[in-house]
């Protein structure tokens, strides 16, 4: 037998064996498809020359476009952290990447030939609450200035709940500030001293209390597993407590565990961790506890309550999946601002410097920050495509994805073939030109979605787990 012989064949009746088997098939390392080409296929060829004319080229007619400030700071480091990120204990830093910053939305407002229409605005990091109020102001007020803020517009920031202040808060509502996403991983003490993130059940709720009181409409939690110490038991205890906040999404992040690109993950004891199994079990029962509370998954590590926009999305086909994971946000343009921070372009995907010494020396020469990035083919559009309706819908027709991009299903044979052993293992389905994810399935989509990408690498090892 051959390495794709149909689980079905081999043990139809364990359910138990099957999981370990699809685990042990799809559960490999692959990427998590917040872009396609992903992130690995960026290369010094895109630079500011390109990035100049890609933002010239862009019309305000063409409809509203997204803003994301990447906040490279932390008070202190998550031993999981997989962010760019780096502690600063001074003020000096900041301050000048603040600086910075605003020189570079100047820039880029000065490079466009049009004012442009901003729908949504996105502080990510590191933690944007480590600006000082009038940093996050400053910003929020040179946003404004350079871009028309549509009424809609939707302006979100990632939060660490331990070092929110009730200034930081009003400063940011009164920029506009109306969605808040705080970082909370797991609730149980035992956890939280394994991965130096203490953080006590009242600190996020004094947090979220303060957002809610400013008038933040919607909050989100994030939650992780696969964290060291975790067990099943722990995690629904820490659902619940989340739930307790009133959310109205959360998600769950499987923990990537890369020490070999984040160095402070070493201090993670490995024989600690859940192994695949566990994981695969923890983002189930996270899933089940969450549905017979009436909340939505959505795509592959979100909930929402059913009545939530994302929710409401997700149902009409109309989710999206960028660098912060699911959205609503459908705007084709994303421009990052700060260091590492990455833009999509009708042309393709551009990088910032991801240093901040070398993101500040290209500003200061009066150059954009550009490091890197893709220039997208038309075979690039075309599978970006399908690979985000299945991260997002988990099913795809490709005849119409085919009509779209004037393309031959037959031009998909590589990636039909891949399917096959996924069909015999029972994760997917085709049906003519419609592929789908089984219910099981859902959980490599991953794996699914790899089968389309002409760029993986098949034989590399350089991506997290897939579960
Ligand atoms: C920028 S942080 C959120 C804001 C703030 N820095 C904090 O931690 O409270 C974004 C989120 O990424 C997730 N995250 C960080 N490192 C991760 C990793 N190695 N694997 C999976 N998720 C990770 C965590 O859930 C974290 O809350
Ligand atoms: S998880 Fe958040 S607070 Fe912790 S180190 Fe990473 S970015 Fe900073």
């Amino acid at each position: 037998m051959n390495a794709s012989t149909a689980l079905a064949a081999e043990n139809p009746s364990n359910p138990t064996d099957r999981v370990d088997l699809l685990i042990e098939r799809y559960g490999g390392r692959t990427p998590r498809y917040t872009s396609y080409p992903t992130a690995v296929q960026f290369t010094p060829q895109v630079t500011a020359r390109e990035y100049v004319a890609w933002l010239q080229s862009l019309r305000r007619d063409a409809g509203a476009v997204s803003l994301y400030l990447h906040v490279p700071f932390c008070d202190r480091m998550c031993w999981y952290c997989g962010c760019n990120t780096v502690v600063v204990n001074r003020r000096s830093p900041i301050e000048d990447y603040v600086s910075r910053l605003l020189r570079e939305i100047d820039l880029v407002a000065d490079t466009l030939s049009q004012r442009l229409v901003a729908g949504s605005v996105h502080f990510g990091g590191g933690t944007p609450n480590m600006l000082a109020p009038a940093e996050v102001g400053a910003a929020l007020a040179k946003l404004a200035e350079r871009f028309d803020f549509g009424p809609d517009a939707e302006i979100a920031a990632e939060i660490d709940p331990r070092t929110l202040t009730a200034e930081w808060v009003r400063a940011a509502a009164d920029g506009g500030l109306n969605r808040a996403s705080l970082g909370v991983q797991d609730f149980d003490s035992s956890v939280q001293k394994a991965i130096n993130r203490e953080q006590p059940f009242d600190v996020v709720a004094r947090a979220a209390g303060l957002l809610r009181d400013a008038g933040v409409s919607s909050l989100n939690l994030d939650l992780m597993y696969g964290l060291p110490r975790q067990t099943l038991k722990g995690l629904e205890e820490t659902i619940d407590k989340a739930l307790a906040l009133s959310p109205d999404r959360l998600s769950l992040f499987g923990y990537a565990h890369v020490p070999w690109m984040k160095a402070h993950q070493k201090l993670i004891l490995e024989d600690e961790l859940p192994d695949s199994r566990l994981r695969y079990e923890m983002q189930r029962r996270a899933a089940e506890f969450l549905e017979a509370r009436g909340w939505r998954r959505l795509g592959l590590d979100h909930f929402a309550k059913a009545d939530d926009s994302l929710a409401a999305a997700a149902g009409e086909g109309r989710m999206r999946r960028n660098f912060q994971g699911y959205t609503t946000d459908e705007a084709p343009v994303l421009i990052g601002f700060g260091a590492s921070s990455i833009g999509r372009m009708p042309q393709g995907y551009v990088q910032n410097a991801a240093a901040v010494p070398q993101w500040r020396e290209k500003l200061e020469r009066g150059e954009l920050p550009v490091a890197r990035g893709v220039e997208m083919s038309a075979d690039d559009r075309f599978r970006a495509e399908i690979i985000e309706r299945l991260m997002c819908d988990f099913t795809i027709d490709l005849a119409e994805v085919c009509g779209r991009h004037d393309r031959r299903i037959e031009d998909l044979a590589d990636a039909f073939e891949r399917l096959k052993p996924m069909e015999s293992d029972g994760i997917a389905t085709v049906s003519g030109p419609v592929v789908a994810a089984t219910r099981d399935g859902r959980d490599f989509i991953r794996s699914i979605c790899a089968a389309f990408d002409a760029h993986l690498d098949r034989e590399a090892t350089r991506h997290s787990r897939g579960v």
